[in-house]
This record gives structure tokens, sequence and C-alpha cells, in this order.
């Protein structure tokens, strides 16, 4: 198993979460810790970390990190609660979102990420519950299937995928990695440029399997509520429609409008809540994709509070 994740976009997130010494982050992805670790030293020596992932396994280094560090094993969407009941006071200087799932993840052996190697058919990172990926291709209808594969891997071919996935079932129950790659290979017929056949498709289950999108609404939602005025929330997406969804969140952020629900005009133009600060994504240099291939689909988009409609403070 490989023993590091390397941070995406690091300096870019540095440069627009900026982190000053003693004020307080959100990591709500912590993975390997690597922007927690350069979050930490930047707010050395009082700032506070909040760092949360929904895998389990990444509790262990966030330990490491030392007291100004405070892990929760917990889905971000929780985040806001989290703060509002266990640190209330602390003001939070920004929240950074990191999606997806990290190297030390794709090559576990016991969570079914990687069409490379044969592994169960499970993509359930926080390694707890009912649902499955083996459970959506062994139980949903072909029509739950195609729609998800075509939904959340934007998939053209997702009938094809989902009809030979359920004439492959009847013939044994499909348990793993290597076994869904070879149906979807075979149902697409061979590699498709540069992207391997399955990439899709997992990409699809994976998605539904953890609730991904549903989780980034809540999340950003989340970090809305904790961040203080002048403060940021980063996010960094892998595909394009988790991309468009951050993208769509972050433009109604900007146009939300807090007059009394009965004004007759909009009169808080002037005190819009929120500003996007990337016009467009942030996307990594072509030295770091050569030194970090994964990060080749990254994209980063932020935005700033410059006015808080509770405490009518503005930034
Ligand atoms: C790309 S990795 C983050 C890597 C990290 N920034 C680093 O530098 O090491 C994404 C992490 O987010 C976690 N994650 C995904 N969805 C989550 C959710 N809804 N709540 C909390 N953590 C989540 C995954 O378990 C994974 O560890």
């Amino acid at each position: 198993m490989g023993t590091e994740h390397t941070p995406v976009l690091l300096d870019e997130v540095l440069t627009y979460l900026n982190p000053q010494p003693n004020q307080n982050f959100i990591d709500a992805t912590f993975g390997g810790g690597g922007h927690t670790a350069a979050i930490l030293k930047a707010t050395a020596p009082k700032g506070q970390l909040f760092t949360f992932d929904i895998d389990p396994e990444a509790s262990g280094s966030a330990a490491r990190l030392g007291s100004r560090v405070h892990h929760f094993s917990k889905n971000f969407s929780l985040l806001y609660e989290t703060l509002r009941d266990g640190y209330p006071n602390v003001p939070i200087q920004g929240v950074l979102f990191d999606l997806g799932y990290s190297s030390l993840q794709l090559v576990d052996p016991t969570l079914g990420l990687s069409f490379q190697t044969s592994q169960p058919l499970d993509m359930r990172l926080s390694r707890t519950g009912n649902m499955s990926a083996a459970v959506i291709v062994n139980s949903w209808s072909e029509k739950d299937i195609a729609d998800v594969i075509f939904k959340f891997g934007e998939e053209r071919l997702s009938r094809r995928i989902a009809s030979a996935i359920v004439r492959a079932r009847k013939e044994a129950a499909i348990t793993t990695t290597d076994r869904l790659v070879d149906i979807v290979r075979r149902a697409v017929g061979g590699r498709r440029g540069r992207i391997h056949p399955a990439t899709k498709t997992f990409q699809a289950l994976r998605i539904a399997v953890n609730g991904e999108l549903d989780n980034v609404l809540a999340g950003v939602a989340a970090a809305k509520e904790v961040v203080t005025c002048g403060g940021r929330i980063a996010v960094i997406t892998f595909h394009s429609l988790e991309d468009r969804v951050v993208k769509q969140l972050f433009r109604e952020a900007q146009e939300y409008c807090h007059c009394e629900p009965d004004a007759l005009q909009c009169h808080c133009a002037k005190d819009r809540p929120w500003t996007v600060l990337t016009k467009k994504p942030v996307v990594p240099s072509r030295q770091e994709i050569l030194q970090n291939p994964r990060a080749r689909s990254a994209k980063l988009r932020v935005i700033e509070k410059i006015y808080d409609a509770k405490t009518k403070e503005s930034a």
C-alpha cells in the first residue's frame, strides 16, 4: 500500500486561503493531511485546525499533528453542528474541501476504488453502511443502474452497460472490481481515447455509494454558516460534474438576496454576502501535473464572505 498522498494545488490553496498566524481553519477533507500540515505551519503558534474525514483510517495521521488539530471522523456535511456544539466561539477564517478520494484510498485493497487490480466491489469511503457498489450492481433494477451511470458518470453508453451488468449477474453475483471492469469493457468495446473504458462507470458508482454530490451541497452550505466575515471557502474538484455543482453553488451564493421576503424591490445589492474570487477555476501548472499526474483534472474555486447578514458586518 502506498504511504503518501501529495496535496494538489497546495501553493494556490495557500494563496487563496491566505492563512496568517493564530487564525483558525477547517480542512473538511483531511486525507493524508498535506493541506492541513501547510495551513498549520502558517497559523502557528496558536491557530487551530478543525479537520474532518469520513474515512476513519485518516484519524491516525491527524492525531500525530499535535494539539492544534481537532479531528473528527465524520462527514463534512456535519461541520456546522460540530463546530457550533464543540467550539462555538472560535472564528473560522477559511474552509477547504479537496473532494474525492486520496491516493492512500486508491491503493487500499479493501475499498475497491481502483480498476487496476482485483478488489472487492465496495467503494464506501466511510467503510460503514449498507450501500456499496456491489449492492447497486447486484440488486438495483437495470433502469436504475443505467440512470446512475448516465447521471453520475455522464456515460452515453449507460444502457448498454447496465444491460450487460444485469446479464452477467444472472450467472453469478458481481463482487470484484476486475469482473466489473471486464463486463464494462466488453459492453463498450475496448479503450476509448485516453480514458479507461470503466472510468465513468466507476466514478458513477462511487458518487452514488457515497452520496458525493449531496454531500458537497450540504458541506458548502455548512461552511457558509461557519466562516467569519472576510473568510473564504476553497473547493478542489476532480471531475466536471462536481465542478459544475460548485460553480453553480458559488454563483447562487453571490447572487443571494437577503432582503425581507415581502420587500417590493431588492435593496441589499451593495451588501452582497459573497464574492467569487476565481472567475475561472484555478488549474495546476504543467510542472505540477508532471510531478503528480493525479492533479491533472483538479480545479479550484474560491468564494469570500464580504457581508455577514447576521452580524451586519462587511469585509
Ligand atoms: C483528495 S483527499 C484529501 C487529501 C488531503 N487534502 C491531503 O492533502 O492529504 C479527499 C478526502 O476526503 C474524504 N472525504 C470524501 N468525502 C467526504 C465527506 N463527505 N466528509 C468527510 N470527508 C470526506 C476522503 O475520505 C478523502 O480522505
